[in-house]
């Protein structure tokens, strides 16, 4: 087992990416805790329980900074401990620039950086007493590229990687690594939307030739999290089938 008896968060567990996270670290021997707003978590961490894993759902959004502040101290008083954040939780608001309102624009900064700046000055705190963590962050091949319809998603994505890195150069001496994967076209509910002929475009970018699946995704996710990467640092490993090669 990779991740046996660590503490794991993993923010936006109750479904796509984050669940099969949830799922294949349980598989892996971690406790861990299920982050999310929507109400399903609850089922995601009881089936684990049920496979003899270990869960627990914590219904909580990462935009509230007092609910995420007593979320950790919880899990630390409960477990000791935490010894990995998945920042996974993250929205999309898609406009072309020019049609893009100050809403969405807002709605897509607070989750998907500032949620992620909450959670990770809470649980770094607890990590530095143990003097060991892993954060690993969900940027996106937007945020490396760019993409048409999503200023507001490339900002925060491009935003993670640069939290990344200078999270790398600060917590490095605390037995902390940060790092990030920018996961390709996934199939999960953030993308069940988009219509089938710009999903065969997107196809005929992605060198493999096919979508990815979340565990695809959560086993680069694994490999950050796990002892076996106490080297790497400061990085954002692309997990998108030869896309942005
Ligand atoms: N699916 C893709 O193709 C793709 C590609 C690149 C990057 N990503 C990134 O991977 C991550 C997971 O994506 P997914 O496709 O599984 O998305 P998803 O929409 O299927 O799941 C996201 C989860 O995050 C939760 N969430 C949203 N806002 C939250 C908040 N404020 N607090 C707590 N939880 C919240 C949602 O309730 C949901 O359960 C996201 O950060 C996304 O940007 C996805």
């Amino acid at each position: 087992m990779r991740l046996k008896d660590k503490v794991a968060i993993v923010t936006g567990g109750a479904r796509g990416i984050g669940q099969a996270t949830a799922e294949l670290f349980a598989q892996e021997g971690a406790k861990v805790l299920i982050w999310d707003l929507l109400d399903e978590g609850e089922q995601v961490a009881a089936d684990i329980n049920a496979n003899g894993g270990t869960a627990e759902f914590v219904k909580v959004s990462i935009t509230d900074k007092a609910a995420v502040e007593s979320a950790v101290a919880a899990a630390a008083e409960k477990y000791g401990r935490i010894d990995i954040l998945i920042n996974n939780a993250g929205i999309t608001r898609d406009k072309t620039m020019l049609k893009m309102s100050d809403e969405e624009w807002d709605a897509v900064i607070a989750v998907n950086l500032t949620g992620i700046f909450y959670a990770t000055r809470a649980v770094v705190k607890i990590m530095k007493e143990n003097g060991y963590g892993r954060i690993v962050s969900a940027a996106s091949t937007t945020g490396l590229r760019g993409n048409y319809g999503q200023t507001n998603y490339a900002a925060t994505k491009a935003g993670v990687i640069g939290m990344t890195k200078t999270w790398a150069v600060e917590f490095g001496k605390y037995g902390i690594t940060a790092n990030a994967i920018a996961p390709g076209y996934t199939k999960t509910p953030m993308t069940d939307a988009i219509p089938d002929n710009v999903k065969q475009m997107a196809l005929m970018t992605i060198p493999v030739g096919f979508l990815a699946d979340p565990i695809d995704i959560a086993y680069g996710y694994l490999y950050l999290a796990s002892e076996e990467s106490r080297f790497v640092s400061g990085i954002c490993l692309p997990i998108d089938g030869g896309y942005s090669r």
